[in-house]
């Protein structure tokens, strides 16, 4: 189709949108032209306009139009695509439920926006943090908007796996198949590469050593973001960028036949995950939906890991209720 794809970003001016805006206007969804709508606050909006004059200067073919602004309901309007970048960070001295509440009002406010004004075919993203739990306020807030539309990014955790995965046994990350994360996309994530493929092979027989499947693989994946920090001195960016395209294009495109991805989607009860939270699991999609990958096996191994991110998730859930926001 050649009616452009209306895709709102918001936090647009910040780290993650410096490298988005620019991926998504190179055509990372795919060769149909994109609006950008970009959602900021006001003090951030003279630095978005920057920006924008870049967007400009790069006389992108695909990029047919660019609106920016400050309220949501103008921004949101008739989109088709919404990825939830900005979030407010820990601030220090903010304790737990400082966080949740100022995510929540935010998270609140888009939600209550997209369900008033998003097109009607709206898929959206969350990647501003805590992701899944952000994801879960707007869906709650977003009452007419089904929840199947909502989905965490827990895809830069599922393509750090491949990575670590594809550097431990020499395979290309092109031979990796079916990666899974599950749970939250926080220090609890469960990385599983138990029904991993490498080439066709199963990856935890391939690699045949727990020791550095339990001791080096999952700590590392899980906390790959604060090694990055510490070593480049600001949170990852690019990576959760090409992690949030890659995400809105499966989303929209369809998984290949013989592969699936991470995303945190609403749970109906899957793997024991409660119903209702907004969990990473295996996900084939197809024309804009998704499906929970049914019937895998989970070892107790697997069992305990998915378990311990999920009670954090019911507990962060616990958390908004309480604060009223869902
Ligand atoms: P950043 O601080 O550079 O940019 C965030 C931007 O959001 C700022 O420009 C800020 O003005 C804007 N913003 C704040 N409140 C807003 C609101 N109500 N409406 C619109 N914009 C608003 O942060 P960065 O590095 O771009 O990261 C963004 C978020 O993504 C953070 O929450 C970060 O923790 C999260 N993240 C998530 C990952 C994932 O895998 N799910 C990976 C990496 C980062």
């Amino acid at each position: 189709s050649t009616t452009p794809l209306k895709v709102a970003v918001t936090g647009a001016a910040g780290q993650i949108g410096y490298s988005l805006l620019f991926r998504l206007a190179s055509g990372a969804l795919g060769d149909r032209p994109i609006e950008l709508r970009l959602l900021e606050i006001e003090p951030a909006l003279k630095a978005l306009e920057g920006v924008v004059m870049e967007l400009d200067d790069c006389a992108f073919p695909l990029l047919s139009g660019v609106e920016i602004g400050a309220d949501p309901t103008k921004i949101f309007d008739g989109v088709n695509l919404a990825l939830l970048v900005g979030a407010r960070p820990r601030g220090p001295g903010m304790e737990r439920g400082d966080l949740l509440s100022a995510n929540g009002a935010i998270f609140t406010a888009q939600g209550k926006a997209l369900n008033e004004v998003a097109a009607d075919d709206v898929r959206i993203g969350v990647t501003g943090n805590p992701a899944n739990t952000n994801a879960l306020i707007a869906m709650t807030n977003a009452v007419d908007i089904p929840n199947e539309r909502f989905s965490a990014l827990t895809r830069l955790d599922h393509n750090r796996a491949i990575s670590q995965l594809a550097t431990k046994t020499g395979a290309s990350v092109n031979d990796i198949r079916k990666m899974t994360i599950w749970g939250n996309h926080s220090a609890t994530q469960y990385p599983d590469l138990f029904h991993a493929e490498i080439a066709g092979k199963n990856a935890a027989e391939v690699v045949n050593d727990q020791a550095w499947v339990e001791e080096f693989f999952i700590p590392t994946v899980a906390k790959r973001g604060a090694a990055i920090i510490d070593a480049r001195g600001a949170s990852s960016a690019a990576s959760a960028a090409s992690a949030t395209c890659n995400a809105a294009r499966d989303w929209l495109n369809g998984t290949p036949a013989d592969d699936w991805v991470s995303m945190a989607v609403v749970s109906d009860g899957s793997y024991g995950v409660p119903e209702g939270l907004i969990s990473s699991f295996p996900v084939t999609t197809k024309d804009g939906d998704w499906k929970i990958v049914q019937g895998l096996e989970i070892s107790e191994f697997s069992r305990g890991r998915i378990d311990a991110s999920v009670a954090e998730l019911a507990d962060e859930k616990a958390a908004v209720t309480e604060l009223g926001l869902i």
